[in-house]
This record gives structure tokens, sequence and C-alpha cells, in this order.
């Protein structure tokens, strides 16, 4: 017997890591003991710095001194500026007593399932998913209710919300919905996500949104977010999103929700016990890149340079045999069925990704990290955030390495 081991059974050891950081760590161990050249197709986070002017306003704050604890919710200006930002795109009507600044989106969803997750409630998530939201709905005792995702490789990777609305019992306590999508690349349709949101008022669940990617959208008239498409959202919308990806801040750690003033209230305190306050230099950064139009034309250039790349991965990807690829319409992952592929080799997709990236130094991530089922077995993610001759370089080494 022994306590500090035995007592995490049931609790976090039985937590998945992030596969995202596991094959980084394999990319370099093997960039060390080989010598070659990983091109990575693995981790989600563009592949620019954080642009100057961001840069610059942190440093201020620097110069100024400002390194102390901020208010738990975050300093009044970032909440302004995000509530400015959310009106302004998506005329919600956002207070700023209704925003709480966290540390990155994951905290975010971290407090919006800590707070209402209680053991024995079902939560839905379309299947494959981001891991973050069934990881801590087990944490908290709750049951991650998977449903899979329709896919047809002419018009993508869809909502089952007839297979949504047939999973709810009377445990069901909440539907997640990420928009656009990681690992798809998925953009919902306006209608499918307002028959989503009817389905959760009807059954009185609430909605968890993930709206990180909602700069990351390469149809423009294909997406609406949810604070626009539901007035009511005070109701039962716990609504995220943040910095990382639209303005290149992934180490920054800022992120936001969104909730009724009532719900705000307690979460607060449930923050103010696990992290005090989001980081004040990255707070004052964050206002900046809300504010300012030189981050705005920045993040905008890098998301046409994106849509680029999304094309020529798409046209890459198409030339190889076995291969079910879709072009994604948002975020920056393409998610190709490679079924044909793993029967031919006779791998499944774990050991298929570990081959690529030992023998031919390409890394993609295996559809299991984001899904237990079929919708994770047959298919691999790749983010297309990284230069375009290296996309290039990368996929013909995959369709080298398939073709032997
Ligand atoms: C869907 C989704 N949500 C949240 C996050 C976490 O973002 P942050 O860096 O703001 O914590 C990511 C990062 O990859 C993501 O893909």
């Amino acid at each position: 017997m022994n306590p500090i081991n035995d007592y995490l059974k049931g609790t976090v050891k039985e937590l998945q890591g992030e596969k995202a950081f596991t094959y980084l760590a394999k990319a370099r161990e093997i960039t060390e003991r080989k010598g070659i050249k990983i091109i990575s197709f693995g981790i989600g986070q563009p592949d620019l710095p954080t642009f100057d002017n961001i840069i610059n306003a942190a440093k201020r704050a620097l110069d100024e001194k400002f390194t102390g604890y901020t208010e738990t919710e975050g300093i009044k200006e970032l909440r302004e500026a995000i509530a400015d930002y959310l009106n302004y795109r998506y005329h919600a009507g956002v207070r700023p007593d209704e925003v709480i600044v966290t540390t990155g989106t994951k905290t975010a969803i971290f407090l919006a399932i800590a707070a209402y997750v209680r053991p024995g409630d079902e939560v839905i998530i379309p299947d494959p998913t981001y891991p973050a939201y069934p990881e801590l709905t087990k944490l908290f005792g709750g049951k991650p209710i998977y449903v899979a995702m329709k896919f047809d490789p002419e018009d993508g990777f869809r909502l089952d919300l007839e297979a949504i609305e047939n999973s709810i019992t009377p445990r069901t306590k909440a539907i997640v919905i990420n928009n656009p999508h990681n690992p798809t690349g998925a953009v919902f349709r306006p209608e499918e996500v307002t028959k989503l949101l009817e389905i959760a008022k009807d059954y009185k669940l609430l909605v968890v949104v993930d709206e990180i990617y909602d700069n990351f959208v390469y149809e423009s008239s294909t997406f609406r977010g949810i604070l626009e498409l539901e007035p009511e959202w005070r109701n039962y919308v716990l609504y995220t999103n943040g910095f990382s990806k639209t303005f290149s801040m992934t180490g920054w750690r800022l992120g936001y929700l969104v909730a009724s003033r009532e719900v705000i209230d307690p979460i607060r305190k449930l923050a103010a016990n696990t992290y005090s306050c989001p980081p004040s230099i990255a707070q004052r950064a964050g206002v900046e890149a809300l504010r300012s139009e030189a981050s705005w034309r920045s993040s905008r250039a890098m998301i046409e340079l994106f849509r680029r790349r999304r094309d020529v991965m798409y046209e890459e990807l198409r030339k190889i045999p076995g291969i079910d690829v879709w072009r994604s319409t948002g975020a920056f992952y393409m998610y190709p069925r490679v079924r044909k592929i793993l029967d031919g080799l006779g791998m499944n997709v774990d050991q298929f990704a570990d081959w690529l990236l030992e023998n031919y130094g390409v890394v993609v991530l295996p559809g299991t990290a984001f899904s237990e089922t079929n919708m994770g077995r047959d298919y691999v993610r790749l983010s297309f955030a990284l230069d375009e001759e290296l996309i290039k370089e990368g996929i013909d080494r995959l369709r080298k390495a398939v073709e032997k």
C-alpha cells in the first residue's frame, strides 16, 4: 500500500494527456538520435511568432512594472476589450462583468466543466474531439457520451443531430460544441448549430461552447458564432474563446469564459482558488491584441496564408492513393481517412504514425488522439500551420512511404 500512488486511482491517474505533446517529445528525441530533419504536422499552433505590436505592449507593461496580481476576473480594460470584440463581431450584448479572463481557453473549459459536472452526469461530445472536454468530464465523475460525426468526402464532417438527440438521457447535463472544429477542420453550418441549440433548450441542457478558431474560417459565409445565433445565450451557454490562435499567442496563456453574471460570480471564486488571476503582462498584451488595428491586420494576413497552405495540403494529399481527404473549411487541420492505407500496411493508426516518424521523419497525429472509436482509428490529423514548402516535402515523404 502506497498512498501517494494508490490514492490517485480513479482520479488524475486515469487522465489521458494530449498526444500532440507526446509526439512533440518523440520528434525531438528522434532528431537528436538520428539527426534527421523532422517535418511536423503535429501540434496545433501557428508557426509565426506573436505580432510585434503585441510584444511591444508586453514590454511596456514590464517597463511600467505591471507585474503584480490583478483582479481574478482579469483587468477591466481587457474585459471591456473582449466584450467589445464579441459585440462588434456577434452583436451579442456581452457586458464586461459577464467575462472572466483565464489562463488560456483550456482553463476556461476547465472552469466550466469543474463548475457543472458532478458524478454520474453525462456530457454529450461530438466524436472525434479535442480531448480536454471528455478528460475533464471524467475527472469530475461525469461520463462523456460520444456521438460520431458524419463524414462524407464531398461534404465533410457534420454533426449528427438525430444521434445527439437520441443519446440524451435523464442524466445528460451538457452538450459540447467546438466550432470551427478541432481535429476535423469542419465549420458547422448555422442551421446545424441552431438545431443543436434548440435540442439543448428543449431538454434543458447546458451548452459548452469553444470557438477558439472563430477567425480561422476559409469560406466566409459558413460560420456564425453562437452568441450571434442565440440571443438567449445567458440562459444556458458557457462560451469560451482565447488569444492563442488568432494572435499566435499560445505561450502567453490567455483565454476567457463568457456566461451570465450569476455564473461568473461563483466561477470567479473557483478561479481565485485555483490560479488567482491570469498573468498581468499577458493581459496588457491582450488589450493591445484586441484593440489595435495592427494586430488584426497581421492576424488576417496570417489566416490568408493559412488558406493557401490548406489548399496546398489538400492538393498534395489528394494525390496519395488510399486517402479520403476533404478540404477543411476552418481551424488549421485536415483529418483524412486512411483506413485503406492502414489495411494495406497491416498497421493500426498508432503504429502508422510511429512508423512515419521513425522512418520518414514526418509527424502526423493518429486519430486515436481525438477518439476511441473508428472516428479515431481510421483517421490522422495534419496541421497546416507550417511553411508551404515544408507541407509539400512532408506530404511527399508520406506519399513515398505509402507507395512503398
Ligand atoms: C479546440 C481547442 N480548444 C482549446 C484549445 C486550448 O487553447 P489555449 O491555448 O487557449 O488554452 C485548443 C488548443 O489547441 C484547441 O484546439
